[in-house]
């Protein structure tokens, strides 16, 4: 029988996939057959004798030894597209929240608890302070073009959004899947001058680490935001905050707090939430589960 360990929690329609075919899935498995996991970092792993594959339910596999699992015979599966519009929603929800004041005005009428019948002229009074802007006829440029930059596009073009794309690897089928109404960018400087919004949709790899960084962030206009729900690593931290604290940006929406970006008001952190859906869980873990049952088998 092959024994599959598990890291992190990985939803149980994906598990009872494997179980039901007669596997042992365990989070405390020795020398297991495969391993399915979300975040957990395998870089210091050692490759024990019997590995064959490794899942990751999610779309990156920059916490994974690549290479060295390639080296040692042992595939390395990931689910594209399961989670994509769990992603999608949450960047909408970033383009918003980085639009409209929404949590300083929240926390403002939070505040009012206890102000009785002053309540409502208080707000009426105040809520200037945090008045927005709208995103519909604003430009957005969106940084690579795979399962998520794709829908991220598409309903950005639905919310009345210009939108731009730059993906020089984009494949046919993606291609296929986006709407006509955006723009394509032949490269990086067009795609960045005029935009509103930047949302970055690439893997971390070795040339996309610190693809945000200064020369990039002082072509954008000093009202200009950025979202990140991909990786940390491939915004340049220090540039941001140095760009935010000099207001050479509006606003760093981000799904990876760090003390740093904590530092500055102007971020939007959120704690890697896109993926945390009901449905991105369950898409993901049987889109994993049925590729390493299939493999084994
Ligand atoms: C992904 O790579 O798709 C996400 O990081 C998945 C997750 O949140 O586990």
């Amino acid at each position: 029988m092959s024994k599959i360990k598990t890291y992190n929690k990985i939803a149980q329609g994906g598990l009872n996939i494997l179980i039901d075919s007669g596997f042992e899935v365990s989070d405390a498995i020795d020398n297991p057959d495969a391993i399915i996991l979300r975040s957990e970092k395998l870089h210091t792993m050692t490759i024990e004798s019997n590995l064959k594959a490794i899942g990751r339910a999610g779309a990156g596999v920059n916490n994974i030894p690549v290479d060295k699992c390639t080296n040692a015979g042992v595939v390395v599966f990931n689910s594209p597209g399961a989670n994509a519009n769990a992603v999608k929603e949450l960047v909408i929800a970033g383009l918003l929240l980085s639009a409209r004041d929404i949590f300083a005005g929240i926390n403002y009428s939070k505040s009012l608890k206890g102000r009785g019948s002053e309540v409502n002229t208080l707000v009426e009074k105040n809520k200037a302070l945090f008045k927005g802007i709208e995103i519909s006829g604003k430009k957005l440029a969106v940084v690579g073009l795979g399962a998520i930059g794709v829908m991220v596009a598409n309903a950005a073009v639905e919310l009345g959004m210009s939108v731009s794309g730059y993906d020089p690897f984009i494949s046919v089928d993606r291609a296929w899947g986006l709407s006509s109404s955006v723009i394509q960018a032949s490269n990086l400087n067009k795609l960045l001058s005029g935009a509103d919004f930047v949302s970055l949709h690439i893997p971390l790899t070795d040339s996309t680490k610190d693809f945000i960084n200064s020369s990039c962030l002082s072509k954008l206009k000093n009202t200009a935001t950025i979202l990140n729900f991909s990786r940390p690593e491939i915004v340049d931290q220090e540039a941001i905050v140095t760009a935010l604290n000099l207001g050479g940006i509006h606003r760093y929406v981000t799904d990876f707090p760090s003390e740093l970006l904590l530092s500055s008001d102007k971020v939007i952190p959120m704690p890697h939430l896109g993926a945390s859906t009901k449905e991105a869980e369950d898409n993901c873990a049987v889109m994993i589960g049925n590729q390493i049952k299939e493999f084994l088998d």
